[in-house]
């Protein structure tokens, strides 16, 4: 999600846009400067569904073979107080636990899965989900954690770290109820992380969405055009160490990016999608094969912020029609942010992006590089998802829907007291 965006970086910004720079009157539309008032395209109550039990769900991942979606959510409203990618830093005093969930699209109903070994603070971000090579029906759940600094709990300090944030390895066997604490993985170069892309139960890349973890450059970072954040690469070499900075090797694997901040798979590629939240920017990144550092081959810009991308795989795809695309979730109105980050009721209007490969430039099946097809198909004004930071489409069986390419989304949020789901034409 993007940074404190704060009313006197947007007057700096709107003081430079008469200067008339394009890139900025860029910056200023997608963060919402002169949007008009956004509808709900939730028109038809048949096609919704708001899922219980899913407050304050940052990211989502659907893993294809269980049928199933996986997102961690706070489950409270302890994220008014205490987020740090929000600049949000009164500590919780009761040691809060936010928790996995599983949601079964067949039933809409969301499970949180009770872990075994963890009883730590547990401040939910991006996680990643993928599949255990080495037994059936298990998966390996990767969680960014924004666990407080008992230092600066116990002391306030002003001027000491606040938050030790560090990344959660979980195991889960697909069915049960219950997620298993595998390691915790903290080290000096994961400073201000927000999503996970992992490649194997041992290797995966993060985000460190700023440099700056607060204060006055952290708000300069934020409005001007610097390119401080990075993307760094995890090897575990001891997935059982107890001490959480052992068995680690941490190299830099992208930098260059503004605000760089969710992370996502394409099916059957090694693209590791890279997406600047502030910017709008969705950038194709591939690992280099000798050293698995990332490099940009192409770049997306959409008209909001985004958050944290997915791929709609077409399970129905043939020749000349394939739906597959990402599905972006954002903010329609990114510059409202910083004002309703404290706000339990206000309403942050969302967007949701399908970007599918334009056929009238198709080069060869699959992902190529080329043009974009850009369709905005869903938007709320805030009222039944807020803050959407990511969606994930499931598609249907054509024959059940006479034919016509439709799917259902799934739209997680913040700070939005629910995920929903509602049925999309693709
Ligand atoms: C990784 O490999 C690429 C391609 O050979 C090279 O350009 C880059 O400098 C390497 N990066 C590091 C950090 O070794």
């Amino acid at each position: 999600m993007p940074g404190t965006i704060t009313v006197a970086s947007i007057a700096a910004l709107a003081a430079l846009s008469t200067y008339i720079i394009p890139p900025i009157r860029h910056e200023l539309k997608v963060i919402g400067v002169g949007r008009p008032a956004i509808t709900s395209t939730i028109a038809n109550a048949a096609d919704y569904v708001k899922i219980e039990d899913t407050t304050h769900c940052e990211d989502l991942h659907y893993y294809a073979p269980a049928n199933l979606l996986f997102t961690a959510c706070e489950d409270r409203h302890t994220r008014f107080s205490w987020f740090p990618p929000l600049g949000s830093f009164e500590p919780p005093t009761d040691g809060t636990q936010g928790s996995i969930h599983v949601v079964d699209p067949k039933t809409m109903k969301s499970i949180r899965l009770s872990f075994i070994d963890f009883d730590k603070t547990f401040v939910t971000h991006g996680i990643d989900v993928i599949a255990d090579p080495s037994a059936k029906n298990t998966v390996y759940i990767f969680a960014v954690n924004h666990q407080p600094n008992p230092e600066f709990v116990a002391s306030r300090r002003e001027h000491i770290q606040k938050s030790n944030s560090r990344i959660e390895l979980f195991r889960h066997v697909i069915g049960t109820s219950t997620a298993k604490h595998i390691r915790t993985i903290s080290h000096p170069r994961i400073e201000t992380p927000n999503d996970i892309h992992a490649i194997s139960p041992t290797e995966f890349y993060v985000t460190n969405d700023h440099f700056y973890r607060e204060g006055l450059m952290r708000e300069l970072e934020g409005v001007a055009p610097v390119k401080w954040s990075n993307t760094q690469l995890v090897s575990i070499t001891d997935l059982y160490a107890t001490s959480p900075s052992e068995g680690l090797g941490v190299q830099t694997a992208l930098t260059g990016i503004k605000n760089n901040n969710g992370l996502g798979h394409v099916h059957e590629s090694e693209e590791v999608t890279v997406v600047s939240a502030e910017r709008g920017i969705l950038y194709r990144a591939f690992p280099h094969a000798e050293n698995k550092t990332l490099e940009v081959r192409e770049s997306i810009h959409l008209d909001s912020t985004l958050d944290n991308p997915t791929w709609y795989h077409d399970p129905w795809a043939t020749d000349s029609d394939d739906k597959s695309g990402y599905i972006l979730a954002g903010l329609a109105r990114g510059l409202d942010l910083a004002s309703n980050i404290k706000t339990p009721n206000a309403k942050d209007p969302v967007y949701v992006w399908l970007v599918q490969p334009d056929p009238s430039h198709t080069l060869s099946k699959g992902q190529q590089e080329g043009n974009w097809q850009k369709k905005l198909v869903f938007q709320d004004d805030g009222g039944k998802v807020r803050t959407a930071s990511a969606a994930v489409v499931i598609g249907i069986d054509p024959g059940l829907e006479g034919g016509k390419k439709r799917g259902w989304l799934f739209v997680t949020g913040f700070m939005s007291e629910n995920m929903v789901a509602t049925k999309i034409d693709l």
